[in-house]
C-alpha cells in the first residue's frame, strides 16, 4: 500500500477515520484509474467509466463516495438516485464536458435532424438528456456495431474518439470539436524519441489521444483495456499514452514490468496529469464522508431524461466486459 498522509487536518489518522466513517455511513468508495494512488488504494473498487457506472447502479451501499470527476459522480446519481453521492471536490470537471454547453449541443442536433446523437459519457447530464445513446471508450465499439451503417450519427464531445471510430469502422459520424486537454498534450516528437530509447517496447494509447499519437500505438483502448494489455503483453516494458496515474495499478498487478508514461512537449509526462482528477485528495475524501458534502443533487426531470441514454448504453454494452474493448487501430 502507498504511503498515506495519516496526520492531517486536526492531526487525525485520516485512513482510520475514513474506514470508520465508511462503516458508519454504509458507504462505498469508487475510484477511477486516474486518481492519486493513495485514493485508489482506499477505494473498494477502481475501474474505468463503464465499470464505475455499473458498480454505482448495483451497489447496496447508502452512500457512494466518488473519487473521479463530476460527470462520473453525476452518472452514479442518475443510475442510483436513492443513494447519497458525494464528490470530494465539486470543481473536478472535465475539458470535454466544458467544450460542450447544452444549448450549443441542442443547436448542433437541430442542424442534423435525421441523425441520432451517440455521445461520449464525458459530458453534462443536460447533454446526456439531449442524446440517444451514451458510450464509454470501452463500450463504443460494441455499441456502434449495433447501429445500422445507413443511420446518420452525430458524435460528441470528443473528436479524437469519434475520429478514431470513424477511421477504424469506416463510418462518417459528424463530430463535435471537443478534446481532452490531457491526451491532447502528448508530443509525437518526444514519443518517437522515447520509442528509440526503448526499441521493441509497445505503446498503449487511450482513444482520446490525437491521431498522430494513435498512429504509433500497438494497442488502443479504454483505461481498463490498457491495464489488461499491460498484464497480458509479452515484453517487459510498456509506453503508456494516457493519464499516468493508471501506472499505479499496472505496477501493482505486474511489479516486474516497467511502465513509462508517454511525454508531453517538454519531454516530461507531468503535463499529462489530469488537473481535474488531481483536485480530489485523502483530506477531501475524509471531509466528504464526514459531512456528506459536496453532494450531487439533480432535478428529477433532468435525471430521468439523462437516464434514458445511459440505460440504452447499459443495454447495448451488455457484452462489454471491460477488457480488450477497442483493441488495435
Ligand atoms: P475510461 O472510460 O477509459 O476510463 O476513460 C475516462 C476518461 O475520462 C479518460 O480521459
Ligand atoms: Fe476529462 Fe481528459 Fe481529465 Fe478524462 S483525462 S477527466 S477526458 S480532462
Amino acid at each position: 500500500m502507498t504511503d498515506q498522509p495519516r496526520q492531517n487536518l486536526t492531526g487525525l489518522d485520516l485512513i482510520a477515520e475514513i474506514a470508520r466513517l465508511k462503516r458508519e455511513r454504509n458507504a462505498v468508495i469508487l475510484a477511477h484509474y486516474y486518481q492519486r494512488p493513495e485514493l485508489q488504494d482506499l477505494a473498494d473498487f477502481v475501474g474505468d467509466s463503464l465499470e464505475l457506472s455499473r458498480k454505482a447502479a448495483a451497489t447496496d451501499a447508502d452512500v457512494i463516495a466518488f473519487c473521479g470527476v463530476k460527470f462520473m459522480a453525476e452518472t452514479a446519481k442518475i443510475l442510483a438516485p436513492e443513494k447519497i453521492v458525494v464528490l470530494p471536490d465539486m470543481e473536478a470537471g472535465c475539458s470535454l464536458e466544458d467544450s460542450c454547453p447544452p444549448d450549443d449541443f441542442a443547436a448542433f442536433r437541430a442542424l442534423h435532424p435525421d441523425a441520432i446523437a451517440l455521445t461520449y459519457i464525458n459530458c453534462s447530464a443536460e447533454v446526456k438528456a439531449l442524446s440517444d445513446v451514451i458510450v464509454t471508450s470501452s463500450s463504443a465499439e460494441t455499441i456502434l456495431a449495433q447501429i445500422p451503417r445507413e443511420q446518420k450519427i452525430i458524435f460528441g464531445p470528443d473528436r479524437h474518439l469519434g475520429g478514431y471510430l470513424n477511421r477504424k469502422f469506416d463510418r462518417e459520424m459528424i463530430l463535435w470539436p471537443g478534446v481532452c486537454i490531457v491526451h491532447e498534450a502528448f508530443s509525437e516528437t518526444e514519443l518517437l524519441k522515447l520509442k528509440a530509447q526503448h526499441p521493441g517496447a509497445p505503446v498503449a494509447a487511450h482513444p482520446e489521444c490525437p491521431p498522430h499519437i494513435i498512429d504509433h500505438a500497438d494497442y488502443v483502448g479504454s483505461t481498463s483495456g490498457i491495464l489488461n494489455f499491460a498484464k497480458t503483453m509479452g515484453g517487459d516494458t510498456l509506453i503508456v499514452a494516457t493519464e499516468p496515474h493508471i501506472i499505479h495499478q499496472m505496477q501493482k498487478a505486474v511489479p516486474a514490468k516497467h511502465f513509462i508514461g508517454a511525454p508531453g512537449a517538454d519531454g516530461n509526462c507531468n503535463c499529462n496529469i489530469c488537473p481535474y482528477m488531481a483536485l480530489n485528495t485523502v483530506e477531501k475524501l475524509y471531509l466528504a464522508l464526514r459531512d456528506l458534502e459536496p453532494r450531487i443533487e439533480m432535478d428529477e426531470e433532468l435525471r430521468l431524461a439523462a437516464k434514458r441514454s445511459l440505460d440504452k448504453m447499459l443495454e447495448l454494452a451488455s457484452g462489454t466486459v471491460g477488457k480488450g474493448d477497442l483493441g488495435r487501430a
